[in-house]
């Protein structure tokens, strides 16, 4: 059996973001006899066509109407049907009709013993690969009949191949979803393991005090209101939440008799609690995680002041990060609100009395305004999280 190249198909898909596929297929296709059903009610017509066919190799069977012509179909389909458009029980237009969109694989060739045009041109637009008037020569048939074979193999050829092309995509897409999912999960339960890490730590720092248990909780929350309110997107709203859980880890290193004492503290030991920012920054400093150098940054910068008087290094107005200007409102506005074990709390206006006086000194004041004009949402938040 000769084969014959007769069409190659090149794709390149794009199946994610900066992946492609390449797909080069190919076809060869089997020149070889052809199946051919007559469908003819002209006895004479039927002999002159088989003779005509059979003498170049190809297998025929025929059919005297449609009826027949349809169970024959059913029963083995064929690659060529050749269609005499007047049929004794419905019209050949019709039958072809009914067989162009039944068997897509299937050639037809209408034969006619009318040469009219409007009528070749209907055929042609039914879906027909040809159009014979009789008489005809034998070639004239024969180069119909072959050019139709060649067109419905082409044809045939060219879905096999947009089907395995589809089939292949699907099969990669549908392994890259599977991909994306696991490594999705994946990234959940690291995400997950990293925040319940940051929360143990600075569960660590809080036990050493237990007046400050909820506090960085709270502190986190507003941090995480305020990011948003200042125009952060989810993601870096959820960061600086978390990050802000550590803001106090510092404290750590610092001895109970200090953290837990009542009433007023000495100058020296109000230098050791004053360590927190910078021991919280050794501790948290230098990590590849973001979340973590953004905390150490939080760490070191929460008790800066606008105007420059706050401490570690007295850094001023936007000197100060943004995260430890956000976190420096949310943690003062949350010691205010609280007891402490040197303090008992304030009233609430006497608390944003005094956050009032820091605008512009001891806080941000464009981050002060929106965290005073969003008062309701932040006493939610202490509500929920006063234990
Ligand atoms: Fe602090
Ligand atoms: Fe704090």
């Amino acid at each position: 059996v000769a084969t014959k190249e007769i069409g190659t198909v090149q794709r390149t898909i794009e199946t994610a973001p900066g992946e492609t596929l390449d797909l080069t297929l190919s076809s060869n296709l089997e020149t070889g006899d052809a199946s051919i059903l007559m469908v003819e009610d002209d006895p004479g017509d039927r002999r002159l066509l088989r003779r005509i066919l059979e003498q170049e190799g190809h297998n025929l069977i025929d059919a005297e109407h449609a009826g027949e012509a349809k169970r024959l179909l059913k029963s083995s389909p064929v690659d060529m049907v050749l269609i005499d458009i007047n049929l004794p029980d419905r019209s050949g237009l019709s039958l072809l009709a009914e067989i162009t969109s039944t068997y897509p694989d299937t050639a037809c060739i209408m034969v006619t013993g009318e040469d009219r045009r409007e009528l070749g041109e209907a055929a042609l637009t039914h879906g027909a690969y040809g159009y014979i008037i009789k008489p005809f020569s034998s070639n004239e048939l024969l180069i119909n009949v072959s050019s139709g074979l060649r067109r419905q193999k082409l044809e045939k050829a060219h879905r096999l191949n947009e089907e395995r092309l589809e089939h292949a995509v699907d099969t990669r897409t549908r392994d890259l979803w599977e991909t994306n999912l696991q490594l999705a999960q994946r990234e959940d339960q690291l995400r997950l393991a990293n925040r319940e890490t940051i929360e143990r730590l600075a569960l660590a720092a809080e036990f050493r005090d237990d007046d400050t248990a909820r506090h960085v909780t709270r502190v986190s929350e507003y941090c995480g209101l305020l990011a948003q309110l200042l125009g952060s997107d989810r993601e870096d709203t959820t960061q600086i939440r978390l990050a802000s859980v550590l803001h106090d880890v510092g404290k750590i290193g610092v001895p109970d008799q200090i953290l837990r004492k009542p009433g007023k503290l000495t100058e020296d030991e109000r230098s050791i609690i004053e360590t927190h920012p910078e021991m919280g920054h050794r501790i948290l400093a230098g990590s590849q995680s973001e979340l973590l150098r953004q905390a150490a940054l939080i760490a070191l910068t929460h008790h800066e002041r606008w105007d420059g008087t706050g401490y570690p290094n007295g850094l001023s107005g936007t000197e100060i990060p943004l995260e430890g200007r956000i976190t420096a409102v949310a943690d003062v506005f949350d010691a205010l609100t609280t007891d402490r074990v040197y303090r008992k709390t304030s009233t609430l206006p006497e608390a944003l009395s005094i956050m009032h006086e820091g605008r512009g000194s001891h806080f941000d004041p464009e981050i002060l305004d929106l965290f005073l004009s969003s008062l309701s949402e932040i006493l939610t938040i202490r509500e929920h999280h006063l234990g």
